[in-house]
């Protein structure tokens, strides 16, 4: 449910809790609004800073609760670090973290004038912050408390159009993030792949520039796209190649066509070559890189970014039924490859393999795939970075600017024709896995590599920060999915239009 932004000057607005940013040294309280507060709460502020109970560590809070002298019941103070490296990721968190303190219906941000860094970037910062940090996984818990559900973010500040600008962009984003966290948390009886093409279809239908197809297992079959097939087979729940097309009322006058390709397994088992039960648990969530892609297409139509978009998302089930694919199958690509299967769990580079082919055949000329690829990328990143792969330096940079500027980071890795050798087959043209327990990510890009067809390309796995098993710290405070892509793909597009 939306947001909604306003912008008043401080005392003008009720608010559930009046958010307060601190930096370090908090002992000097800066900002024409703190000051305002503090003289009201009779200079508790300044007290509370003096005494050492108030920190200003990036995400501590600290709750007051006050008694009529101000139009908020609650204050909060929340630690930004220190003043001279402030940037928007600790403003972020600590909107986040005030929000997981003191949940509220309404919260309003002081901005303030003194502190390095615009107050545009501020308001982004702290809205962001905000509708991240008040994200809740618990949807299927029976008894949940609506009352604290956040529903507006206020910023205490004059009114302009570029502070307006930036903060509804923010929650625009955040929110489509959010969205893609909940797409990521279903449960895989619930959000099959038919389910998720329902969604986009929906997702569709509110923008008025964007169209909504999908195929169906007859029509996979027709255009010969073996490998999402095989993969698709062993399970009752039909597989849906989902396809959202972007035509923006306004082109940029430029030829680029953005294409999105996202894997989205609704559980990944393994397949024949099953998964032990510890590695299977968190695999709902391996359907994350086409949540963001459907979300992220979502964002670059609300934004009306003029940009032509299409995205293909290749959603099936990797599952053990009596059609399951073996290892030992070989199968037949859409571009006319043979793959000989080793690992029935190397499944993700087969669907984006024919998904990849669709994206080009359609038109796109810049194409980004976004995967929870492989368990490597997460031992080698952590949480944090996803990794990057790209055929072309200048779309590489591109995605990677995107990328650090967003939040959902990436870190560059390597392809290399050598990689090549490890993935060649004795039957086929390429297999899927190799049996070397070395490189991994590496192989697998060389593997998407051949489907990429002609023009730059870029593979981001996003197998660490798609899903969380615990809180980041940061302003992705609970576990599950993080709807890791959907800033980036947003501010990529934004960077083409
Ligand atoms: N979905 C997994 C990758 C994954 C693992 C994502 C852990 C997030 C967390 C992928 O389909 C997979 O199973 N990859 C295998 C490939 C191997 C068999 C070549 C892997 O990385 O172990
Ligand atoms: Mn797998
Ligand atoms: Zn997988």
């Amino acid at each position: 449910m939306a947001v909604s932004i306003e912008i008043a000057l401080p005392g003008q607005l009720e608010a559930d809790v009046l958010g307060i940013p601190v930096a370090e040294p908090v002992e000097r309280l800066t900002g024409d609004g703190a000051h305002i507060v503090d003289e009201k709460l009779g200079g508790r502020l300044q007290r509370l800073a003096q005494t050492g109970d108030l920190r200003g560590g990036v995400g501590e809070t600290l709750v007051l609760y006050t008694e009529g002298e101000l139009r908020a019941p609650r204050v909060v103070l929340a630690g930004v670090g220190p003043r001279d490296r402030l940037d928007a990721d600790a403003l972020c968190t600590a909107a986040a973290a005030s929000v997981q303190e003191a949940p509220a219906g309404t919260v309003m941000w002081l901005l303030d004038e003194s502190l390095p860094l615009r107050v545009e970037e501020q308001a982004a910062a702290l809205v962001e912050g905000s509708v991240l940090g008040a994200y809740d996984p618990g949807r299927w818990k029976t008894d949940r408390d609506e009352r604290q559900r956040l529903r507006r973010v206020v910023l205490g500040h004059f009114d302009s159009d570029g502070l307006r600008a930036a903060a509804d962009r923010a929650a625009l984003v955040a929110e489509r993030t959010n969205r893609a966290r909940d797409l990521a948390n279903a449960p895989p009886n619930e959000l099959t792949p038919v389910l998720l093409a329902e969604h986009a279809e929906r997702l569709a239908s509110e923008h008025e520039h964007l169209t909504f197809a999908a195929l169906g297992p007859a029509k996979i079959d027709e255009l010969g796209m073996g490998a999402f097939s095989a993969v698709a087979q062993g399970s009752a729940n039909e597989p849906r190649l989902i396809v959202l097309r972007y035509d923006p009322p306004r082109s940029s006058g430029s030829d680029a066509v953005l294409g999105l390709v996202g894997k989205a397994i609704t559980f990944d088992s393994g397949g024949l070559s099953i998964k032990p039960a510890k590695s299977m648990e968190g695999m709902k969530g391996d359907m994350a890189g086409g949540g963001a892609v459907i979300e992220g297409t979502g964002a670059i139509a609300a934004l009306g970014l003029a940009v032509r978009t299409i995205a293909v998302v290749a959603a099936c089930e990797n599952v053990i039924g009596p059609k399951a694919y073996k290892p030992g199958d070989i199968l037949r690509a859409a571009n006319g490859k043979s793959i000989e299967v080793i690992n029935t769990d190397a499944e993700g580079r087969l669907v984006l393999a024919d998904a990849l082919w669709y994206a080009r055949r359609e038109g796109a000329t810049h194409v980004l795939d976004v995967a929870t690829l492989t368990g490597a990328m997460e031992l080698a990143l952590g949480d944090l970075y996803g990794g990057l792969f790209a055929n072309d330096d200048d779309w590489g940079e591109r995605v990677r600017g995107a990328a650090e500027r967003s939040g959902d980071r990436a870190w560059p890795f390597p392809l290399h024709p050598r990689y090549r050798r490890y993935i060649d087959s004795a039957f086929a043209d390429m297999k899927n896995a190799s049996t070397l327990r070395q490189g991994s990510p590496a192989l697998a890009a060389e593997f998407l590599h051949e489907f990429a067809g002609d023009g730059a390309w870029a593979h981001l796995d996003m197998s660490g920060p798609g899903f969380l098993e615990r809180s980041r710290g940061d302003y992705m405070r609970v576990p599950g999915g993080t709807g890791w892509g959907v800033r980036l793909i947003a501010e990529l597009a934004a960077s083409l239009a």
